[in-house]
């Protein structure tokens, strides 16, 4: 991309990536087809349809619909290379011990924003009745039934939520989850379950309370709600290009304190009276503080991109992450932009410049992938972003919405790499 455009017009958001993965996964606790709509066009569906067809189920995509047939008895060992592949498919752990008393699913492991510990799956798991065991690279969980009981979560952790939920659902008696995630995309896998049957109370609260039931059944249609961290994204795409974009479908209930941080910044932020949000920058962005928290607080899946916001504007920002330890790696590249960011710690301090400048750099992952483009759009001249399938794991049609809104940015195929000299 070329830098120097301002972004105007309207954009619209396909469903949330967070949450459609634990949508799909949740099918396989009820025999039958449950159909999900708002369904985004992204690499990750894809790996979790996959996932879901090595595990027995079929999986037909129309359009943004996608439906999900789940067989009477469907497998319980979730493919190695495919949850290698993707982290999120361990949210077929809980639905799978549930449903078929066994679940054999590899370890993730780690990525480039962190450890990624399943410490608290696992311990919830415990607590349920199942017996769990790590072996061969793989999580091992076996319960011919579980039972209701009382979990308390170390961290709100949003993996560890979703995975006791849609455990406890079928498990014998109640079950309580305190200090859950409150995520919109938590609430959302909850009013699937109950439109499933299930019985869930204090939904969107921090104490989930599950009264497991028999058996679940399959649900003829449920919308993914809007992916709020997409939208997110082209709310600071607006601010950093002083430009002027609305987010059609974005809930803006879902980002308040980002929102918020805008309006800090600078920026007028509205909502629309026909639903959506709209944010307009005149000015260059004011520096703004930002500490990241599980939800309701500053969504950490954010924090790139308002690191690139800092980089180029008027004074210097402290921005303090509280979920990823190691999600500073971004700042390396963002750093050979010509930005200014020291990390300590948790902490980063970027001094903002009038300019950046346009340089090859390489995406990490999803969230640094999407920001290292918005930076390239305020840097003077060329920026190259490599790997940019990390990006399309997460955004779906991310260039040509962004030519949409006058981005100088186009897609290049990446170039071949030259054989590996071996022996
Ligand atoms: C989900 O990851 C999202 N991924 C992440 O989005 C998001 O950043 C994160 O929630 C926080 O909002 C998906 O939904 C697929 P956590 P998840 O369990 O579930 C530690 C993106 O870019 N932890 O809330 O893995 C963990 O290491 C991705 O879309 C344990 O230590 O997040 C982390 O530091 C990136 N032990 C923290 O808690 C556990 O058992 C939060 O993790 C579980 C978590």
């Amino acid at each position: 991309m070329r830098g120097g455009a301002r972004l105007a017009g309207e954009v619209d958001v396909a469903g949330a990536k967070n949450s459609v993965l634990k949508l799909m996964a949740a099918a396989l606790l009820a025999e039958g087809a449950t159909t999900l709509s708002a369904v985004p066009d992204i690499l990750d569906v894809a790996i979790m349809s996959e996932v879901l067809r090595r595990l027995g189920c079929t999986v037909q995509r129309v359009g943004g619909t996608l439906r999900i047939d789940v067989p009477a008895r469907p497998g319980h060992e979730a493919d190695y290379d495919l949850v290698r592949r993707m982290r999120a498919s361990i949210a077929v752990l809980g639905p799978l011990v549930a449903r078929c008393g066994e679940a054999k699913v590899a370890l993730p492991g780690g990525d480039a924003i962190g450890s990624r510990g399943l410490d608290m799956h696992v311990a919830g798991l415990v607590k349920l009745g199942a017996t769990v065991e790590s072996e061969h690279g793989y999580l091992i969980a076996r319960a011919p039934r579980l039972t209701g009981a009382q979990v308390w979560l170390d961290f709100p952790s949003v993996g560890a939520t979703e995975n006791l939920l849609m455990a406890a659902v079928l498990a014998k008696g109640t079950t309580q989850i305190d200090n859950a995630a409150r995520e919109p995309e938590i609430v959302d896998l909850c009013d699937l379950l109950v439109q499933m049957g299930a019985q869930i109370g204090g939904i969107g609260t921090s104490t989930l309370e599950v009264e497991g039931v028999e058996h679940l059944r399959p649900v003829a249609e449920h919308a993914t709600v809007p992916d709020r961290i997409v939208a997110g994204t082209w709310a600071i795409a607006a601010a950093l290009t002083r430009g002027d974009v609305l987010v059609s479908n974005g809930r803006a209930e879902h980002l308040e304190i980002a929102l918020d941080k805008l309006t800090t910044a600078g920026a007028a932020v509205s909502t629309e009276p026909g639903g959506g949000f709209r944010v307009r920058m005149d000015r260059r962005p004011r520096a703004v503080d930002v500490v990241t928290l599980p939800y309701p607080g500053f969504p950490t899946d954010l924090q790139p991109m308002v690191l690139a916001l800092n980089a180029v504007a008027d004074g210097t920002a402290m921005v303090t992450e509280n979920v990823f330890e190691a999600r500073w790696m971004f700042v390396n590249e963002l750093s050979r932009l010509g930005a200014d960011v020291r990390t300590d710690g948790h902490h980063a301090v970027v001094r903002g410049r009038a300019q950046l400048s346009g340089a090859p750099v390489t995406a990490h992952d999803i969230r640094a992938g999407a920001a290292l483009v918005l930076a390239g759009l305020v840097a003077d001249g060329v920026t190259e972003v490599a790997e940019v399938h990390h990006v399309d794991r997460g955004y779906e049609r991310f260039v040509p919405k962004l030519q949409s809104l006058g981005a100088d940015v186009r897609r290049e195929a990446a170039p071949e790499e030259p054989p590996l000299a071996l022996g």
